[in-house]
């Protein structure tokens, strides 16, 4: 996507070939700063302190990561050392364990000499393969959004309600649920984005704000707590948001807040999409709710705030009493009861494990 002037992704090798840039997203939307990896170590802190996240993003900074900790040593020890090292570092985003599985199995079938050059070819590859999945997805989503505008007789605009931010910082391009709206951007289709802030740490105001505005995209930030009144008073025409985890039964894992959305979306007979790539989809698991991992993060993250204060300087600031404790899940899970369809590179599927079998028949164990 652009950023003045520029394509960018939100990951890529440097010039010397080696070391990785990222956008340090924990500085956006007040100052945009690229970021050098050049060991695991600064790979592991990225992922862990969120310079970059989002599940397919995690995905591919965990693939160079474990081309940057083989700069160090190749052999069977430390490929096993760097491995579960990286998974470590978030629970919840499948795409993380998805990329260094892939990883690992690539390079278990050949001499640790050849380790280096296939892993950076295998890395390069999966973040290729995530922009072509997600401008897919884009594709899929926007057949939905032009229903939509079929439906409202192509008058006004389609109102399109999106939490978390599943756009292309959250991805390697485009992303999973804002790629349909660019599209449909792309497509002259009038769209308006209610951009849930989501707390706690306000990655629609910091990020989905930013990305819609650099395309030009009309939005508004809304309170978390405001998407049920403008489901009820009819101001959203469709829900679409990302996942970190897709369960082989449909559930979805995604940012906490998520699941409130989609029961306000039922209760208001709303359609709520959920965009994945396949990477997302955890096969081994048939019951999200019971099964999925939700990360716990720091409580500093519910009592602290961070913006630009008048002097221009990002800033924290606390929120609540001193000594005030907090609980920090950072994700939950939708079940696929209330989940209108799964747009995915090769589809929109109900949620359901046979309708994710039918886009995904190589998965079928029989
Ligand atoms: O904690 P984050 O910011 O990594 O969580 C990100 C999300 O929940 C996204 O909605 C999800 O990864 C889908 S993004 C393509």
């Amino acid at each position: 996507m652009q950023v003045d002037g520029h394509h960018y992704r939100s990951i890529w090798l440097a010039e010397d070939g080696r070391n990785v840039e990222i956008i340090d997203q924990t500085r956006l939307p007040h100052e945009f700063r690229v970021v050098t990896l050049s060991s695991l170590a600064e790979a592991k802190y990225a992922i862990s302190e969120m310079q970059v996240r989002g599940a397919p993003l995690i995905g591919a900074t965990a693939a160079y990561g474990l081309c940057l900790g083989l700069r160090q040593e190749q052999s069977p020890e430390q490929l096993e050392s760097i491995c579960g090292q990286l998974i470590g570092c978030r629970p919840t985003a499948v795409n993380l364990q998805w990329a260094v599985e892939r990883m690992r199995r690539l390079l278990e079938g050949h001499p640790p000499g050849e380790w280096l050059t296939l892993a950076y070819q295998e890395a390069a590859a999966i973040c290729s393969e995530d922009c072509v999945a997600n401008e897919a997805i884009g594709v899929h989503g926007l057949g939905l959004i032009q229903e939509a505008w079929q439906r409202k007789n192509q008058q006004g605009r389609v109102e399109i309600l999106t939490h978390c931010n599943a756009g292309w910082l959250a991805t390697v391009d485009w992303g999973t649920a804002l790629a349909p709206i660019y599209k449909a951007h792309q497509a002259g289709i009038p769209v308006h984005v209610w951009v849930d802030e989501t707390r706690p740490r306000n990655q629609g105001a910091h990020l989905t704000a930013w990305e819609l505005q650099a395309a030009g995209i009309d939005h508004h930030l809304v309170v978390d707590n405001g998407g049920g009144h403008l489901m009820q008073q009819q101001m959203v025409d469709l829900c679409i948001v990302g996942t970190d985890r897709t369960a082989a039964n449909g559930d979805v894992c995604n940012k906490i807040g998520t699941y409130l959305k989609a029961l306000a979306a039922a209760a208001n007979d709303i359609p709520f999409y959920v965009a994945l790539p396949g990477s997302t989809i955890d096969w081994s698991i048939n019951d999200g709710i019971r099964e999925i991992p939700i990360e716990q993060r720091h409580q500093d993250e519910v009592l602290l705030v961070q913006g630009k204060n008048r002097a221009g300087q990002l800033e924290q600031v606390a929120i609540a009493p001193a000594g005030t404790p907090a609980w920090n899940p950072a994700f939950d899970v939708t079940p696929a009861r209330l989940v209108t369809g799964l747009i995915t590179e090769r589809g929109v599927s109900p949620a359901s494990k046979a309708g994710l079998l039918e886009l995904y028949p190589e998965q079928s164990r029989d």
